[in-house]
């Protein structure tokens, strides 16, 4: 489903033929909308998602460019907002990660709640209602940057960003389809041309809004989660008003949320071994190394040159370093 462009509003039909178009990494083509290229479904979801969607001060937002970890800082925030409820030995209930994948806990806006044509009821879900998006900052919605809601943006090195995605959308591409290159994959990547890209605009998009505004985004890198979990955790804990107590951080509760949420832990479990998503994909695409640095497996020394000048470029004068 997430790679299909049936059931598109009329709204979005009317659109599309206005904007540039590429062949996509999958088999739907990409549409440039608002400088940020996106399939025709999930163009309808985006332009349901800016209509509707009304954000609350209370709310959390997980905004990710497509493969820097999303999976993993979804199955971490919502473990994090929800300690209590499933913390201790004495607990009767059963942890949902370990029997749904976080992508089913922490739905995407324009992906999962507004991909169809009914408008969900969000309104009185309770507070904090944590919800997932890949929009470039310019596009969020309205009320999104208007309100208090704060928003946890994760970005990758775009060298293992770029092969994750090579990876995860010839899994995901129709069987009758072959696969794309990996020269195919970098040609487009380093023109912009991927899911949510340009990606070091994307990227950007977030940094300036963090430096300017720390209290309303948190920019965090796959990188630092990976090099110091603990801090990063904390840090998390301290931007969102959820500061781990003294007894927490002494009880290992730091500890057991990294733990519950590792790439070992989730993908050994049966539900990301052969479970599927409510929208269809299977849950193991998301799950393949989870490991920094292993574009060096893949990409030529001239390939990950281009990558790097691309990007280097591009970041120019921002003070940031991916
Ligand atoms: P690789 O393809 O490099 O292995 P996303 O969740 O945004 O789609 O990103 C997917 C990437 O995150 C994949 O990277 C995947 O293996 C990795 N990943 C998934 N779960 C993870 C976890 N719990 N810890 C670290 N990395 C994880």
């Amino acid at each position: 489903k997430y790679l299909q462009d049936d059931d598109i509003s009329q709204e979005c039909s009317d659109l599309l033929p206005s904007l540039p178009c590429e062949q996509g990494w999958l088999a739907a083509s990409l549409h440039l909308y608002q400088g940020f290229w996106l399939g025709p479904r999930h163009l309808n979801g985006v332009l349901a998602c800016q209509r509707h969607f009304r954000a609350q001060d209370t709310d959390i937002l997980l905004v990710t460019t497509p493969k820097s970890g999303t999976t993993w800082l979804k199955a971490i925030l919502f473990t994090l907002l929800n300690r209590t409820k499933y913390s201790g030995s004495g607990s009767q209930l059963q942890h949902p990660l370990l029997s749904q994948n976080p992508h089913d806990l922490v739905p995407f806006l324009e992906l999962n709640l507004y991909i169809e044509q009914d408008v969900p009821h969000l309104a009185s879900l309770p507070p904090p209602r944590l919800f997932a998006t890949h929009l470039a900052y310019q596009s969020l919605p309205q009320s999104v940057r208007d309100s208090k809601c704060k928003l946890v943006y994760l970005c990758r090195n775009p060298k293992d960003t770029c092969v994750s995605l090579w990876h995860f959308t010839n899994k995901l591409r129709p069987k009758d389809k072959c696969e794309n290159s990996l020269q195919e994959a970098l040609d487009r990547f380093c023109r912009g041309v991927s899911l949510f890209g340009p990606y070091w605009d994307h990227v950007l998009g977030y940094h300036k809004v963090s430096s300017e505004t720390p209290e309303k985004v948190l920019f965090l890198k796959y990188e630092d989660m990976k090099e110091d979990p603990r801090a990063n955790l904390k840090r998390l804990a301290g931007f969102l008003e959820c500061p781990f107590s003294e007894d927490e951080l002494r009880d290992g509760t730091v500890d057991d949320i990294l733990r519950l949420c590792s790439f070992d832990s989730l993908s050994g479990l049966e539900v990301n071994k052969s479970g599927k998503l409510a929208s269809g994909e299977e849950n193991k695409v998301f799950f393949r190394r989870g490991e920094v640095g292993d574009w060096v497996n893949y990409l030529s020394v001239d390939m990950a040159e281009r990558i790097d000048r691309v990007v280097e470029e591009k970041l120019l004068g921002s003070g940031l370093r991916l």
